[in-house]
């Protein structure tokens, strides 16, 4: 019925009134009321104020401590050796990626995204005609749109690793910190180079985007920012960077994706480290279910709000309803990869760090997320274990896992039951 009405206004209109009913229908579809009452305030200033796409730039103020520790002792030998390796495995886009590739938008057989990435069916078939070179033009900003969000998402991770460096109490983290630190800078250089040399094409942050970046900046319980973002964040970088890698033929951009692949995933291992010592030992139960609850939203909306709105924009507005395109995109093929590649990482780095127990199972089975659970978490799968997995497609890589898993322990039961405390989010 709203949307309805609302189709009646005029376009200019119709930009201020939708992100504020999208903004309701999240608010909506989170069910539980301390994650409403936690996000809500960045809610307010990314989707309803909309102040990333109206400033150029943007001041989020942090209240954490910063933890010192004088004494100076290693104090953590997974974190230790992950230093180690992130020591070694520091690289230079200067040197190691070959800038000098050409990359043509009006090349056909060099494209970033399959043609279909967004849907085509619906551009092509339905409601909208666009020429080759217009649907070439289209392939082109929607990767630009996808890598811009990569690239906000980056300079989240690089302030939010400097953050969580200063807070965390353990010293070998500390060490660990300050290369993700690095390792963050790096991509935020070489993901603007590519935007900036060779797709010429900026896009601003989405709001959504901005909403859980900035929640989590200005949250000052460490742990919610480390789990917000080595967790849920790097998650949905991680699932997003191997859905590209594994979609793109554009070889400058798989070279580069490969690199950051690499270094994302440490950063997950970090995360998982840090928190399943820290959920396990140093929180009450009503903390750990509160983590609990709102991991499970967050992974909902990460699943549910990306949807190239700014490109909608510039290319469909007035032409097709934001409704349509909406449904359009969910269920594209670029989507659905998306969201297989990104929850089969999450759900069992969730699981790990103790966020998924008996009491979650049902709601996450209600979603169409339990499949996922029996995945190796970051601390059991490397980078380049991540990377042979997208090369060699999920079909062989699910059936050499149930394979291993036969061997190994024979037949798993799950068990799932629910206490019926917890509002299913769909
Ligand atoms: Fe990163
Ligand atoms: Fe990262």
């Amino acid at each position: 019925m709203l949307e309805r009405l609302t189709s009646l206004l005029p376009g200019t209109m119709r930009r201020k009134v939708d992100p504020i009913l999208e903004t309701l229908a999240i608010l909506r579809e989170v069910g539980n009321p301390a994650a409403v009452a936690s996000m809500a305030p960045s809610m307010f200033r990314g989707n309803v104020l909309q102040l990333g796409k109206r400033f150029e730039t943007a001041d989020m103020v942090s209240g954490h401590a910063a933890h010192f520790d004088w004494t100076y002792r290693s104090d953590f030998p997974e974190m230790r050796t992950l230093y180690r390796r992130a020591k070694q495995q520091q690289w230079d886009a200067d040197v190691a990626l070959d800038w000098s590739i050409d990359v043509d938008p009006e090349n056909p057989n060099r494209h970033i995204l399959p043609r279909d990435f967004f849907g085509e069916p619906l551009i092509r078939g339905g409601q909208v005609r666009l020429s080759a070179k217009e649907e070439q033009r289209l392939n082109y900003d929607a990767a630009a749109w996808m890598l811009s969000q990569f690239l906000h998402g980056e300079q989240g991770a690089l302030f939010a690793a400097a953050q969580v460096t200063e807070s965390v109490q353990w010293l070998d983290g500390k060490l660990y910190g300050a290369t993700q630190v690095m390792d963050e800078g790096r991509h935020v250089e070489t993901f603007f180079r590519y935007i900036d040399t060779k797709l010429n094409k900026l896009y601003v942050i989405n709001d959504n985007l901005f909403t859980i970046i900035d929640a989590l900046m200005t949250d000052s319980r460490w742990d919610m920012k480390f789990l917000g973002m080595q967790i849920m964040v790097e998650g949905l970088a991680l699932g997003a960077f191997g859905m590209l890698y594994r979609v793109t033929n554009e070889p400058l951009l798989k070279d580069l994706l490969r690199y950051i692949i690499q270094d994302e995933a440490r950063h997950v291992h970090y995360g998982v480290l840090a928190l399943r010592e820290h959920f396990t030992n140093h929180i009450t139960e009503r903390e750990r279910r509160e983590r609990e609850d709102w991991s499970f939203e967050i992974a909902l909306l990460m699943r549910n709000r990306f949807m190239a709105h700014e490109v909608y924009e510039e290319w469909f507005e007035g032409l097709m309803s934001r409704k349509d395109w909406n449904e359009n995109v969910q269920r594209s093929p670029g989507m659905r990869e998306f969201r297989q590649v990104m929850f089969s990482r999450l759900v069992p780095n969730l699981r790990y760090i103790g966020l998924l127990s008996d009491r979650m199972l049902h709601h996450y089975e209600q979603v169409g997320l339990l499949q996922y659970i029996d995945g190796k978490s970051a601390a059991e799968l490397s980078g380049d274990q991540f990377l042979w997995e997208l090369d060699h497609g999920r079909s062989e890589i699910d059936s050499v896992n149930a394979q291993l898993e036969r061997m190994a322990t024979g037949a798993h039961d799950d068990g799932a039951h629910d206490d019926g405390d917890h509002h299913a989010a769909e």
